[in-house]
């Protein structure tokens, strides 16, 4: 199968708009090393490149890590319920990943559409999981048009929303814009408005947005969720050492950092940290970085959600909250919105 492909996946790589990608890194991660505590949290993309990519994908298999197979099963059962209700043609996936979760939509709406215009375009920073994730969906559903875009879904969603192929907007059908994962939770409250304020100015009367997000639960299951008994959540963290390493020179010995998860219950968010053993000073694209024996730097946030704070979050959108699917245990949400 793979042999015959004949590798006619469109992908288009999105500009930001000017400035170059290492120089926009060490600003973002100069400002993060210089604040107290030491937070580079706010900027989650660095923790996906290829290395990151993979890890990530070995997390969602985790036992721990409940939040890939209850999303999943609600996509599964809910699938032809959410497509009749968005009437889409096309889905638009941003931080798609390996959109393995995904095919269940993507069924169901080649279903529905009986194969006729349906579109897929998934967008993601890491290009080795997006080409390799575009190929195999293109070549495994002959009615499905996938084009990919490789960027950073800060500031390039526009470029993604106006591309409708040539096509008027009656002609290209409704649209249903997906953010899977619990990746909004990553973002700061701030920038969760922001975006979902982003989105809605690119829908069109008729679109929907389906946004994955993990709901509030007892800490014992947070906390396990990201420290997995078998080390691939830490490797996962550290693995952004690697990263600020190969791109911006620094000198970090990941061996001398250890993971830590805790939840932050009145913030409501999975914090991760890394802690240096021991009293070092770090050189970061010129700046020399002390850290003292214990401190640590905050990397990742993953907040988490009840009923009320997602009709609050959608609401201070300007997004309708059309439903708010979950499992039996209430684990994991999937909210529906439109205009
Ligand atoms: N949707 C998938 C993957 C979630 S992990 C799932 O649910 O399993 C988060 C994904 O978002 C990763 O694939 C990562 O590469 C991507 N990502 C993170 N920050 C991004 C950014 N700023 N722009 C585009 N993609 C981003
Ligand atoms: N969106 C995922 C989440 O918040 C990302 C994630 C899972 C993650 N495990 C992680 C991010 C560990 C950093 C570290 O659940």
């Amino acid at each position: 199968m793979g042999d015959n492909y004949d590798g006619s996946f469109d992908i288009t790589t999105l500009g930001d708009g000017g400035g170059d990608e290492s120089s926009e890194m060490a600003r973002d991660i100069k400002s993060g090393l210089l604040s107290e505590p030491k937070d580079i949290s706010p900027w989650p993309k660095y923790l996906y490149d290829d290395e990151g990519s993979r890890l990530f994908e070995e997390i969602t298999g985790l036992p721990e890590y409940y939040q890939t197979r209850t999303e999943f099963s609600i996509l599964e059962e809910r699938a032809a319920e959410i497509i009749k209700r968005s009437g889409c043609r096309e889905i638009v996936e941003l931080g798609s990943g390996s959109s393995t979760k995904t095919r269940a939509l993507l069924e169901a709406m080649l279903e529905a559409s009986g194969g006729d215009g349906a579109r897929y375009s998934p967008l993601d920073v890491s290009e080795g999981i997006l080409k390799e994730s575009g190929e195999k969906l293109d070549e495994e559903y002959a009615d499905l048009d996938v084009h990919g875009y490789v960027g950073d879904f800060d500031g390039s969603l526009g470029q993604v929303f106006d591309d409708r192929d040539g096509r008027d907007d009656d002609e290209a059908g409704s649209r249903l814009v997906l953010f899977l994962g619990g990746t909004i939770g990553n973002f700061t409250p701030e920038k969760r408005g922001e975006f979902l304020r982003e989105i809605r100015s690119g829908l069109a009367s008729g679109d929907h947005v389906l946004v994955g997000l993990d709901l509030v639960k007892d800490k014992n299951t947070l906390e396990a969720a990201y420290d997995d008994s078998a080390g691939v959540t830490a490797k996962f963290n550290k693995n952004v050492l690697k990263v600020l390493n190969d791109k911006l020179g620094a000198d970090f010995d990941p061996s001398l950092f250890e993971h830590r998860a805790t939840y932050n219950e009145e913030m409501e968010r999975i914090e991760m940290w890394l802690d240096s053993h021991v009293s070092q000073t770090i050189n970061v694209s010129g700046l020399d970085v002390r850290f003292e024996a214990g401190e640590g730097m905050r990397t990742e946030m993953s907040h988490k959600f009840t009923e009320k704070s997602v009709r609050r979050t959608f609401e201070g959108a300007g997004l309708e909250l059309t439903e708010l699917y979950t499992d039996e245990r209430s684990l994991f949400g999937l909210a529906l919105a439109g205009l």
